[in-house]
């Protein structure tokens, strides 16, 4: 069978040189990208196993407990990693990172105000099952300042990373709450010019996966490529 070959649209994806987001522009690129060919290495490995991933790596209530569960909204995030003809991703590696319910990384470079939660570490990660579904139990991060224009602040967001099966295969992108006002206001996120690729970042309250007295959902899909698919970030760690 001869599969059908959908190019990337750049225009879904955040925009390389956008002002507004300051260090864009020292980061973006002044001369025209230039592909270069993969090698064995870049298509073949390193690749991770099962037995790489314990059961409650996808769990950030409880995989950094010291003394008792983490201050904030206990929510779980889910979704699928679906290919761009809606098929499902099986065995994809999804890693997420976050700040905590004040809006502070466990990181020795975040200097914000908000304390360190003890019982709060912002890591995990899991594999999609053979229906390409995912699932993480955590906090919702809260809103933080950072340094762009003096009032910039990032609407709530979980970083997240997806991996597919060798090392050159790795995308990663951010997931805001629906709802958020700060979501139309962020330079990072404005880098971004097609609304729709926006609301494609967007997890949906989902109520039907609600746990009862204990966590709301969100729903978050990722596609991978084509029409719908989930706009990336061109660069390796973001704000
Ligand atoms: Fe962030």
């Amino acid at each position: 069978m001869i599969a059908s070959f959908y190019p990337r649209d750049r225009h879904r994806h955040p925009q390389a040189l956008t002002p507004d987001y300051k260090s864009s522009v020292t980061r973006s690129p002044r001369y025209p990208l230039l592909s270069i060919d993969q090698t064995t290495s870049e298509r073949t490995g390193p690749t991770f196993g099962h037995g790489d991933i314990n059961p409650g790596d996808n769990d950030l209530l409880l995989n950094h407990a010291q003394t008792g569960d983490p201050i904030g909204e206990r929510i779980i995030v889910h979704g699928r990693v679906l290919d761009e003809n809606a098929k499902p991703v099986p065995g994809a590696l999804i890693e997420i990172w976050q700040a905590n319910a004040g809006g502070r990384y466990r990181h020795r470079n975040d200097r914000y105000l908000a304390p360190i939660d003890p019982n709060f570490g912002g890591c995990g990660r899991t594999l999609t099952d053979d229906t390409g579904a995912y699932a993480f139990r955590t906090v919702k991060p809260g809103a933080y300042p950072w340094r762009n224009h003096g009032n910039n602040w990032r609407p709530a967001h979980i970083h997240f990373s997806v991996f597919g099966t060798a090392f050159c295969q790795r995308l990663i992108t951010q997931l805001y709450f629906e709802g958020d006002p700060l979501i139309s206001l962020c330079p990072i996120v404005r880098s971004i010019a097609d609304e729709a690729a926006i609301a494609a970042l967007t997890a949906r309250l989902d109520m039907k996966t609600t746990a009862s007295f204990d966590a709301i959902a969100y729903r978050f899909d990722i596609i991978l490529r084509g029409q719908p698919a989930t706009p990336f970030e061109h660069q390796l760690e973001g704000n």
